[in-house]
């Protein structure tokens, strides 16, 4: 295992335990408003100081994009990539599905290791470029599913910006009629990890950040399946839409954003 995948697990391991010490235990206090209907609480600004801190000192020399704010602007041209917790709404109301996600790229762009930690459960999922996907070190693999009869799917369902949500129903219902059933975690990374490791057949969310995917998009292209933007464009972060799947049911899915989003993309 690399040095950089290493550092990651170590990182999520810690800021698992930060976050599953306090599950249940949130003072009102320790949580604070930081857009509308966007909130940041003390567990996530101790689990990025922990993930902060054990990157600066192991790799000094690269960048950091942090969700909460922290920041390292270091030369070798890599980036790490860190959601300190997702899912923070599930956690305040102790909700138990949240992980932690650490990504690195290299100065290329190219995701290069990915580590989403899921702590209620302890499942570690890693990957790394051109080595596979793994859940607590076992190799995984996306599903093979492609009857629209048996497809278990998971999406992002749009909370604070509205002007894409007509849109967005119509593709959910459209959805509905094509799989078994769908569900709503409150965890990007999660939605992206379990995608990777096939409990999911595909996951599609309009809208969200770096830190929320990057580790899981590579889990996902590791574990062999596809993950592109609503308009089928590889390179995710030109528009911060994203399809997941194996290959048949994110074909599936991707016709349907196509379809729906026409005057979004
Ligand atoms: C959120 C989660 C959620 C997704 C939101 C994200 P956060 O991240 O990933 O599933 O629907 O768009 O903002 O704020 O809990 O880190
Ligand atoms: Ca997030
Ligand atoms: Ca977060």
């Amino acid at each position: 295992m690399s040095r950089e995948l290493d550092t990651a697990i170590k990182a999520a391991r810690e800021a698992g335990g930060i976050a599953l010490r306090k599950l249940g235990e949130l003072d009102l206090a320790e949580i604070h408003p930081k857009e509308y209907k966007d909130f940041v609480t003390e567990v996530d600004k101790a689990c990025e100081q922990c993930i902060a801190t054990a990157i600066a000192e192991t790799f000094p020399e690269d960048s950091m994009l942090c969700e909460e704010g922290s920041v390292a602007n270091g030369r070798s041209g890599r980036k790490w990539i860190v959601d300190p917790l997702d899912g923070t709404l599930n956690f305040i109301h102790s909700f138990p599905v949240f992980s932690i996600s650490i990504a690195l790229c290299n100065a290329h762009d190219d995701l290069v290791a990915g580590v989403v930690y899921q702590p209620v459960l302890d499942e570690l999922f890693t990957a790394e470029q051109g080595k596979g996907a793994h859940l607590n070190g076992e190799k995984i693999h996306v599903s093979a599913q492609h009857d629209p009869e048996h497809l278990f799917i998971a999406t992002g369902i749009p909370f604070k910006e509205y002007h894409y949500l007509e849109s967005y129903v119509s593709m959910l219902k459209d959805v509905i009629h094509d799989s078994a059933g769908i569900r709503r975690a409150g965890s990007a990374a999660i939605d992206l990890a379990y995608t990777a490791c096939g409990r999911f057949d595909a996951f599609w969310e309009y809208k969200l950040f770096p830190w929320d995917y990057s580790a899981g998009v590579l889990l996902v292209r590791e574990a062999g399946g596809i993950v592109t933007g609503f308009s089928g464009n590889s390179d995710i972060n030109s528009h911060h839409s994203i399809i997941a799947g194996n290959p048949a049911t994110h074909a599936l899915i991707l016709e349907k954003a196509k379809k729906h989003f026409q005057e979004h993309l």
